[in-house]
């Protein structure tokens, strides 16, 4: 890790008529980190990520990437620029085979630009492309799997699915909203060395998680949400020592499955 801030977040402030979803929100990533963000339910994890990538404008504050500025642009401006997220409901083009998925996003300028897709133009060999980014995080190559529609495809897939849209765009920086989620303690046991690897090729990623154990496993320093306000950062272990965080979680119904 260099040290240096690949993603500043300042002040960040969004409210959805009375409700304070974020309050004055600030941390900072360094360049090929994973940073945990946690929280119980409705404590403004996903808002967060939706402010920093642009598909909710922020009321106020300010994100910095690579130090410039990046609040109040658009979300395909900020993918442009390398910073890419995955959504918590998952979102794939259901009536697409599982390969074409990708075919769109390797369409995108970053990816002509930054190696994503290397070819000549044709079409044929974005397919190419794709299931080589398929067979990156995990899909096995010579399988049915890939050419299914993605509407038949189990959560667990469409998981890595989710991720390997981001990676068309070969991204500096992933947001993951509960990559973990919904998925068998086995799917999870595989997915670990995934999240792993993604930093193992440089990418910083940020997640969003309530499996707290497996995020605990990749995760350097976690930064916990209560009410849409920072409660405290730090190493996990710090943190959970913390009578603030195990008051916020024994406050929520499902305290027992996270900690
Ligand atoms: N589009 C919206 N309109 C109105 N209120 C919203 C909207 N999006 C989020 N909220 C509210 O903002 C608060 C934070 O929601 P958010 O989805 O960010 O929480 P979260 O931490 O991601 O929760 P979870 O762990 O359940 O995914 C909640 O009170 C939620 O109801
Ligand atoms: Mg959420």
């Amino acid at each position: 890790m260099s040290g240096e801030n690949i993603l500043q977040v300042t002040n960040v402030c969004k409210t959805f008529g009375g409700i304070q979803a974020l309050l004055n929100v600030t941390f900072a990533v360094q360049r090929g980190e994973v940073f945990g963000i946690m929280g119980p339910n409705g404590s403004g994890k996903t808002t967060l990520i939706n402010c920093i990538t642009g598909f909710t404008k922020m009321d106020s504050g300010k994100v910095l990437y690579k130090g410039k500025e990046i609040s109040h642009k658009p979300p395909h401006q900020i993918a442009n620029l390398g910073v890419t997220r995955t959504f918590q409901i998952m979102r794939p083009y259901y009536s697409l085979p599982t390969y074409k998925n990708l075919v769109i996003p390797l369409f995108s300028p970053r990816a002509r630009r930054t190696g994503g897709w290397r070819g000549g133009g044709k079409l044929g060999d974005r397919e190419t492309v794709s299931i080589d980014i398929l067979e990156e995080i995990g899909f096995e190559r010579d399988s049915f799997v890939p050419y299914k529609l993605a509407s038949a495809l189990p959560t667990g897939y469409l998981k890595r699915l989710e991720l390997a849209r981001c990676l068309a765009l070969r991204p500096d920086v992933i947001l993951c909203d509960e990559v973990f989620s919904g998925l068998s303690m086995s799917e999870i046991a595989s997915m670990v060395p995934l999240i792993e690897k993604l930093q193992m090729d440089g990418i910083t990623l940020i997640m969003v998680e309530h499996r707290l154990r497996e995020l605990f496993r990749v995760a350097s320093r976690v930064m916990v949400l209560n009410f849409g306000q920072k409660l405290t950062e730090g190493i996990p272990e710090k943190v959970m020592q913390d009578e603030r965080v195990r008051e916020a979680y024994l406050g929520s119904e499902k305290a027992s499955d996270y900690i």
